[in-house]
């Protein structure tokens, strides 16, 4: 079987340095055989969730669009930024749309339920958002999104990239590589088995 993922970003950023780092471990997903899909938030152009919103007008275009994309994939490769010790509002607000009911009635929660997810950070400090990962696995372990143990949080990433689309520690792109690598090979387990 092959497996799908959906590669998306908290930052939709020009020159976002967690989209860089996203497109490495989606390099070592796709090198492991699976089809990636790689999206970008700001292109659902999902307003900040408020429920009379959603109970005046419905889901967003951009919601729903995002809810599909989700049910078509396997698994998701996620790059999260820290703000504040946190992940982005973007990102929770992302997931709060999706976890909404659907327009057929069914919940928007079993479409994350049961996926497969790898996460990865880049941030200038030293500690690469690895705060952010942390905070967002409570957030996806709450939907029943399963999170591989192998992630990747990349400190000074200002000065990390290389000039081409690598990471001048050779070791270290390796290791984002894998994450992808590891994410696709779960998945795979875990499609075998159901
Ligand atoms: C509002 C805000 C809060 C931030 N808080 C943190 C933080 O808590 N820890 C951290 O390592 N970086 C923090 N940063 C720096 C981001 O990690 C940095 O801007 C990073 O480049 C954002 O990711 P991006 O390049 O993918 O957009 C913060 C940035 C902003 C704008």
């Amino acid at each position: 079987m092959i497996i799908k993922i959906l590669a998306l970003s908290g930052s939709s950023r020009r020159g976002s340095l967690n989209q860089k780092l996203l497109d490495i471990a989606v390099h070592g997903s796709r090198n492991a055989g699976a089809v990636v899909t790689s999206v970008r938030l700001a292109d659902y152009a999902l307003p900040i969730y408020e429920s009379d919103l959603e109970a005046d007008h419905g889901l967003p275009e951009g919601a729903k669009r995002l809810q599909s994309a989700i049910a078509e994939h396997d698994a998701l490769l996620i790059a999260t930024p820290e703000y504040n010790g946190g992940y982005t509002a973007m990102l929770k607000n992302a997931l709060d749309w999706v976890s909404r009911p659907r327009e057929d009635g069914t919940s928007g929660v079993t479409l994350l339920a049961g996926k497969v997810a790898a996460l990865v950070s880049a941030s200038p400090g030293p500690l690469g958002g690895l705060r952010s990962q942390l905070a967002l696995r409570t957030v996806l372990d709450k939907l029943g999104v399963l999170v591989i143990p192998d992630a990747f949080a990349l400190g000074m990433a200002h000065v990390a990239f290389d000039d081409e689309v690598g990471l001048k520690d050779k070791g270290a792109e390796k290791a984002v590589a894998n994450v992808g690598l590891s994410l696709c090979r779960t998945a795979e387990r875990l499609a075998n088995k159901s």
